[in-house]
């Protein structure tokens, strides 16, 4: 059992104080945030008089052999504005404990006896896990067998329930924006079609905030099924009223009319099968359909690289003080949670029930459409406030 500093846990454990400890780990795909969390936990924990153990490799640094390294203001010294993560994430291997939304894997029992002889070898008052829906749901397990830990949300996509935000999600948003704005130069240029693929499984968040903030003009989102025609008859709007370009920005996640989503892998059993594709097979589509040319842009990890936006830096940093308080306070089980101005918690299980979509009636979609924007779920432009509730009535 080594650590990065090649020396033996028993090395490394007599070489520590008998200060308390707390363990973090940050678990599944990365994005920016991750190590303004790490950054949280060890000052805010460090001010309190913890000693701060990061295992790397998401839960994989937890069993043989154990992965870990103490965390201090030296080695944490400016990973405030850094992207990735310094511990390292996994999200496959032996820890997967969902596939797809709702299936669940419970673990090995003899994997979470290993795990919790770690957590008694080094003596962990708690451990935080940083992570999204599946990684939440193995730290679940944890709990379920009595492992002290809390959670932190972390998702790109945005669809993790029980929060307001993750973090990570308004740097992916400002990547997927500033590529439109990009884009939108070459569009008029050429008077092309340009369709942007951005990131979203299950969730259209980042294509419907991005395709607000980026000026798109339609927006496509596993939530509001679309058609073809629908968006020919919006291209065909914009040049009736002399527009040569349309921008077009599309989910990776959703489904060709009619069908499902567009792979770029051969359907997968033991873990998420990869998306990619639709992206060009809509620019293909519009080229042939309407005659007017059309590229395909598709953003795919630039999105989850780089710095984090100062709003994701914010709230990664309130997550990492939020959830040593805890453990302090010994709310085990619990995951920090955003409701603007206020970090709260909530059970762990709760927000790993289903994944937060867009709502298709929500303010966002109507202002959207408002501005024209089509989801490709009607010919025309439709009066965005014909079937809803008044501003403020929730
Ligand atoms: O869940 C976040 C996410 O970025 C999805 O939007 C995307 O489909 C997936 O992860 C990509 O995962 P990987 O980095 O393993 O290819």
């Amino acid at each position: 059992m080594v650590n990065p500093d090649q020396r033996s846990v028993e090395e490394m454990l007599a070489g520590m104080s008998d200060q308390p400890r707390i363990g973090i780990l940050t678990a599944g795909g990365d994005c920016p945030g991750l190590n303004a969390v790490i950054r949280g936990v060890v000052k805010s924990g460090m001010a309190l008089g913890f000693q701060i153990v990061g295992f790397e490799q998401g839960f994989e640094g937890l069993v043989d052999p154990i992965r870990c390294r103490l965390l201090d203001h030296r080695n944490t010294a400016g990973i405030l504005i850094q992207g990735g993560t310094i511990l390292g994430s996994a999200n496959r291997g032996k820890f997967g404990s969902k596939v797809g939304v709702d299936q669940l894997r419970k673990l090995p029992a003899e994997l979470v006896a290993e795990v919790a002889e770690t957590f008694q070898r080094f003596q962990l008052q708690g451990l935080i896990c940083v992570g999204g829906d599946g990684s939440l749901s193995t730290a679940q397990q944890f709990h379920e067998s009595g492992l002290p830990v809390v959670g932190v949300p972390k998702t790109t996509d945005n669809d993790l329930d029980c929060t307001a935000m993750t973090f990570g999600f308004d740097s992916a948003v400002d990547c997927a924006a500033d590529a439109l704005d990009r884009l939108h130069t070459t569009a008029a240029s050429h008077g092309r079609v340009m369709v942007l693929e951005v990131m979203g499984r299950h969730a259209g968040w980042i294509a419907l905030q991005a395709g607000i903030a980026g000026g798109a003009d339609v927006i496509l989102i596993p939530e509001i099924p679309w058609k073809f025609e629908n968006i020919f008859a919006k291209i065909d709007l914009r040049r009736q009223m002399g527009k040569s370009f349309t921008m077009v920005v599309v989910a990776e996640g959703a489904h060709l009319p009619g069908g499902h989503a567009v792979t770029a892998e051969a359907q997968q059993t033991d873990r998420q099968t990869r998306l990619g594709g639709i992206g060009n097979r809509i620019a293909s589509e519009i080229q042939e359909r309407t005659g007017q040319e059309a590229r395909c842009v598709v953003l795919g990890h630039l999105q989850r690289g780089g710095r984090p936006t100062t709003f994701d830096r914010s709230l990664a940093t309130m997550y990492g003080a939020h959830a040593v308080r805890l453990i302090i306070q010994k709310k085990f089980g619990e995951m920090v949670s955003s409701d603007p101005p206020e970090i709260v918690s909530v059970p762990i299980s709760r927000a790993i029930e289903k994944l937060r979509t867009v709502q298709p009636q929500s303010s966002a979609v109507q202002a959207a459409r408002a501005m024209g924007i089509s989801f490709g779920d009607y010919p025309r432009p439709m009066n965005p406030f014909a079937v809803v509730t008044p501003l403020g009535s929730g």
